[in-house]
């Protein structure tokens, strides 16, 4: 029997390149969706059917009945939003319970790890990470410090490990001083959150998805955060902290590297960022605020305003390097359609020096530019490529050109529909 391929497609920014609206293009190719990294910090928004739905651990493909969904190893999870998240699923219709296994071996995000999200960074003073207080950094850090609490671990014993972990984080607080808080409703809604994962398969997954690619079943590797939010690869110490690359897939899911195939790597027409952090193509002026106007850049967990900038290749080529991306995909491209100049980063420069490879901290770095003429036409009506005014072929064309990986789908409005396939 012919083996199974992974295939992972990725945010390859900052995040929230808008993935939300392309899954269910992806969704129905696959058998089996799967989640690698991360947990609630992420937040995309699925319209299924005429209706709304936020993920934020649940992966994209829930919605179809017989598809296997998957909360790897590599991810962090916290009973309660899960919970609250699942519920809304259920209440829905969609029977989530045949169709979502858990990882025994993610970790748990407790209602402490969320007070130290927030304690660490009140300590760091000016240099916040801004985080989006969901607790992800201090679960992660207690994984690696290898003292932290598992899905697996809810089977057995767990009010005295909770109890013991709990203490643990209380001693931390109050050697932080940091003891103005009070988790009594949210450490109720966590412990029932609790139970109700227990209803769910907990399984060990990763044995499982490597069953399913032997009899030739298909994985769709589902990325949350980007890769300039990756814990080795982005903007350090202003990342999120786990491995949100193809890496990631490898040891968030277990599977070998032979096993995958293609990475999609998403990106929009233009950049955001939200949360702190260097990002040498923002835009202070009234250009920044007409793209977060047009693109509707607000966080999806937070409701923060996103940073704003021109689309930076630097950032983009290194991150097509270290996925290792086979296809492009870019989200958003209307929202460029006034602009009479749309200006393409193409390497950064700081102290009269110029790079095009992304520096080891890019701090102090500006963006160096170059200005395409814009297409000033309507993309959002065009159902195919030959719509597509001569200077918009032309920007995909320099996109293309320059970062050497075929620009596969494009999208050219909020809608399902405006999302045109050239080739996949
Ligand atoms: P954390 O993941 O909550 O620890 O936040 C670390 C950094 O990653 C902050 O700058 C957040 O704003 C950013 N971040 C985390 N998740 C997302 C996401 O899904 N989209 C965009 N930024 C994110």
């Amino acid at each position: 029997m012919k083996q199974g391929k992974v295939d992972a497609l990725l945010g390859i920014v900052f995040g929230d390149e808008g993935k939300g609206k392309v899954v269910d293009v992806f969704t129905p190719r696959y058998d089996v969706v799967a989640r690698f990294a991360g947990g609630p910090n992420a937040g995309h928004t699925i319209i299924f059917e005429g209706k709304k739905f936020v993920l934020r651990s649940i992966p994209s493909g829930i919605f179809d009945e017989g598809k296997l969904n998957i909360i790897g190893n590599g991810c962090v999870i916290a009973p309660d939003l899960f919970m609250a998240e699942a519920r809304e699923l259920e209440t829905a219709g969609y029977d989530l319970r045949s169709r979502l296994h858990i990882s025994k071996r993610a970790h748990l995000i407790l209602p402490t790890h969320r007070v130290l999200d927030r304690a660490y960074e009140a300590a760091k003073g000016k240099n916040k990470v801004g985080t989006t207080g969901k607790g992800i950094g201090p679960t992660y850090a207690e994984k690696a410090s290898r003292t932290g609490l598992r899905v697996g671990d809810i089977l057995e014993d767990f009010p005295r490990k909770y109890a013991a972990l709990k203490a643990r984080h209380e001693q931390i607080l109050r050697d932080l001083h940091f003891t103005d808080y009070d988790i009594t409703e949210e450490e109720r809604l966590w412990l029932e959150g609790v139970e109700y994962m227990r209803q769910f398969p907990l399984t060990d997954t990763e044995a499982e998805i490597n069953r399913l690619l032997a009899e030739g079943k298909s994985v769709l590797a589902e990325g949350a955060q980007g890769t300039m939010l990756d814990i080795d690869h982005g903007t350090y110490p202003f990342v999120s902290s786990s491995s949100t690359t193809t890496g990631g897939v490898c040891t968030g899911l277990g599977v070998g590297p032979n096993k995958i195939d293609q990475v999609y790597g998403i990106f929009k027409a233009y950049s955001t960022r939200v949360g702190a952090g260097p990002f040498p193509v923002e835009l202070f002026d009234e250009t920044g605020d007409r793209l977060r106007e047009i693109g509707h850049e607000y966080g999806a967990v937070t409701g923060r305003n996103r940073r704003c900038g021109w689309v930076d290749l630097v950032a983009l080529k290194y991150a097509i390097m270290v996925n290792g991306v086979t296809q492009l995909i870019m989200m958003k491209s209307d929202v460029l359609d006034d602009f009479p100049v749309i200006r393409v980063c193409m390497a950064y420069e700081k102290d009269g020096q110029q790079t095009t490879d992304m520096p080891y901290d890019t701090e102090g770095w500006t963006a160096v530019y170059r200005d395409l003429p814009g297409w000033r036409t309507d993309l959002t009506q065009m159902t195919s490529e030959d719509e597509f005014p001569q200077a918009f072929r032309d920007y995909i064309q320099f996109l293309e050109d320059e970062l050497q990986t075929p620009i596969t789908i494009l999208s050219v409005g909020p809608d399902r529909e405006q999302t045109i396939i050239r080739s996949l």
